[in-house]
């Protein structure tokens, strides 16, 4: 089934000039970027978009290191797009990321962790209208 995904390079990442490499990881690995940009968000863009995790010890120190710098949002289509590049992002916890996985390559550890994924087709959906308009994503 093609699939879109939102892909996320964050603030570790582009500040280690690692923006070109993880771009090309993933297209090299199937996925079409159908949609792009480069932005520094806000605290209220951050906390919206990681709303899912409201209350949670973890949400202010994630939302601190989310706005430390740009960000590269992408849109990402491939066949089973959400899963396939939750795969080649690699696992949230550190000791559980594959070799090859871009958190594994890059990742400095579980709060710095250079990309974001959607973690479901409806996240994916939301994640996606959260930051492009529908006529910013390429046909
Ligand atoms: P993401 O949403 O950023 O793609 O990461 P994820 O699905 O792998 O992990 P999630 O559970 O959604 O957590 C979001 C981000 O919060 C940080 N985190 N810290 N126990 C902790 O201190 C903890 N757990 C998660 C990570 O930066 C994670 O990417
Ligand atoms: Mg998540």
């Amino acid at each position: 089934m093609l699939q879109h995904t939102l892909a996320i390079i964050k603030p570790d990442a582009t500040q280690r000039h690692l923006v070109g490499e993880i771009l090309a990881c993933m297209e090299k690995n199937g996925f079409t970027i159908k949609a792009l940009k480069m932005l520094q968000l806000t605290p209220e863009q951050a906390e919206g978009f990681y709303a899912e995790h409201k209350g949670k010890d973890f949400l202010p120190p994630l939302i601190e290191f989310m706005v430390s710098g740009p960000v590269v949002v992408a849109v990402l289509e491939g066949e089973n797009a959400v899963e396939n590049y939750r795969e080649l992002m690699g696992a949230t916890k550190v000791a559980d990321r594959k070799l090859g996985t871009i958190r594994k390559m890059y990742g400095l550890g579980l709060r710095e962790n250079s990309v974001h994924g959607s973690d479901s087709e409806a996240s994916a959906k939301r994640e996606i209208a959260y930051f492009f308009t529908p006529n910013e994503i390429m046909n």
